[in-house]
């Protein structure tokens, strides 16, 4: 398979790259300036490589740099922004800091190379600097410029070496994308050998071989990752796939009855469900801060699964759902670490295993998506939205009763129902509803009502670290709200969440 090299210095648009890449059908991926040398970069044998923005300045001692030789190895590069600046200065260049920096929108001018092929010689790119290449390097020749800089783009045609100093991957430059064509085309010749099918196949093989006579566990939460990894491994080693799907009671509704239905009805894997509500419950009895609420169903998740791991003996290998921009935010690239962060934590330390595999871990998300709905999972589950690990808990305020706990899942599932009906393809990123701890006075038919406070919340973010509320249609508030004071006994009024994060969170608690 060819593949491209994503070469980190620092930039924050990295994963865009690969991303950018792969979608062109040619597997990239993004390891950082100080965790490969140029005889490993020869030995993996890449086609191509990118070198990646960065904050630094290339002439200040300390700024993230790399060997020189990579230049002469005979494997097209292409620099952006400071990696076109580093490539320059490698190659004798000179880079200065500009009088006025160029950030946005810019008209660029470019001149006819295989880099620009069918790309117009004006148009918009996006640029975001201050250090310019002043000087180009040996053998290389200016190709593109712009009104404040007289070197957007260098190329040495002879060497494949190419430098843009604008940014290819942001949607705003307007020939961005075909820009990367051309690199990965008419420069670097790839095959376009990156598809969800190809990876299915070379996948279901590897798994098969190293699994064979192996048994593998692997702890399924209903998620797209978790699912996708046992629909996956399913194919790959059939009934040596143990899953064991823990219900502690707080899931959204039919959501237990799907991950079964789709696991074991379908599939026709070997799935344990733990019906595990009362044991949740009980141990959540009066509790009402957030924070026990979490660590208790983390604990009471441990010690589902010690008494699983007890029933099921030795198990050879873990499967966790782990993927590429999890690998990546943990260890930078390094392939020794493993996802910390997933939702039974503590789980590798009480069951006894050799290894923990993860077929999902070079995958981005929208790429599993594609790997389940291929493998035959239902949209609704490929397409789900987060749900955190410890459920419907953290979003029924106060002390938890199951009688509270089934108030809110309907609620719930009209409320998503309503927006997925009015919204489509435009639908939040998450939404839900929320069971305050407040009771309000209401009448209905002709008599005094006194019930809970119902909150919707829909969020529009990309990262979750920051999200907007989403500005829903009213008429879908309207739709929801009416349904719900009307078919879910025991709500009487139903409020909207107008808050943005900060300095809100996305949950209550
Ligand atoms: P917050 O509330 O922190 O949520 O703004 C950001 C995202 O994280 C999810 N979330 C959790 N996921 N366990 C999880 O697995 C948790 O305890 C948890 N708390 C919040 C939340 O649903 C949102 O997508």
């Amino acid at each position: 398979m060819d593949k491209i090299l994503v070469l980190d210095f620092g930039g924050q648009y990295d994963m865009l790259i690969a991303r950018r890449v792969r979608e062109r059908g040619v597997y990239a991926e993004v390891v950082p300036f100080n965790k490969i040398t140029t005889a490993e970069i020869v030995s993996r044998g890449y086609t191509g490589i990118i070198f990646t923005g960065g904050p630094n300045s290339v002439y200040e001692a300390g700024s993230p740099s790399f060997s020189k030789d990579i230049l002469e190895i005979g494997v097209p590069i292409l620099g952006i922004c400071y990696g076109m600046q580093l490539m320059s200065y490698l190659a004798g260049g000179k880079v200065v800091n500009a009088a006025e920096g160029e950030y946005g929108k810019v008209n660029v001018t470019v001149s006819s190379t295989p880099l620009f092929k069918d790309v117009p010689k004006e148009s918009i790119a996006w640029m975001s600097h201050r250090d310019y290449v002043a000087k180009a390097p040996e053998g290389f020749e200016v190709i593109a410029t712009t009104d404040k800089c007289p070197t957007a783009a260098i190329g040495n045609a002879a060497k494949k070496l190419y430098g843009v100093q604008f940014h290819p991957e942001v949607t705003h430059t307007a020939f961005g994308g075909k820009m990367l064509e051309n690199f990965l085309f008419e420069v670097c010749k790839c095959k376009q050998d990156w598809n969800m099918e190809s990876f299915i196949e070379s996948s279901v093989k590897k798994f098969r071989d190293k699994c064979a006579g192996k048994k593998v566990l692997l702890a399924l939460s209903g998620g797209v990752d978790s699912s996708v990894a046992a629909a996956l491994m399913h194919k790959a080693v059939g009934d040596d796939l143990i899953c064991v799907f823990v219900d502690h009671g707080l899931l959204r509704k039919g959501e237990g009855d799907l991950v079964e239905n789709t696991f074991k009805g379908k599939f026709g894997m070997n799935l344990v469900r733990v019906n595990a509500e009362d044991r949740f419950l009980k141990k959540l009895a009066g509790v009402v801060e957030p924070e026990k609420k979490r660590k208790i169903i983390g604990e009471e998740f441990i010690r589902v699964f010690e008494e699983q791991g007890r029933i099921l003996g030795k198990v050879d290998y873990l499967c966790q759902g782990t993927i590429y921009p999890d690998v990546i935010e943990s260890g930078k690239g390094d392939a020794s670490t493993i996802k910390s962060h997933h939702n039974v934590g503590g789980l590798p330390s009480v069951i006894d295993f050799e290894e923990i595999v993860e077929p999902l871990r070079d995958l981005f998300k929208d790429e599993v998506r594609q790997v389940g709905l291929k493998l035959g999972l239902p949209p609704d589950l490929v397409w789900r939205q987060p749900f955190p690990g410890p459920g419907l808990a953290v979003r029924i305020i106060g002390e938890i009763t199951k009688e509270k706990a089934d108030l809110l899942r309907e609620a719930d599932a009209i409320f998503r129902e309503e927006v997925k009906a009015a919204m489509k393809e435009n639908a939040p990123n998450q939404y839900f509803a929320v069971l305050t701890d407040t009771r309000s006075v209401g009448v209905m038919g002709d008599a005094r009502s006194y019930g809970y406070v119902l909150a919707l919340r829909a969020v529009t973010t990309d990262d979750f670290m920051t999200a907007d509320w989403t500005r829903i249609p009213y008429e879908a508030l309207e739709k929801a709200s009416n349904r719900i004071t009307s078919e879910v006994r025991g709500i009487n009024r139903v409020v909207y969440d107008v808050t943005s994060k900060p300095p809100a969170t996305v949950e209550w608690e």
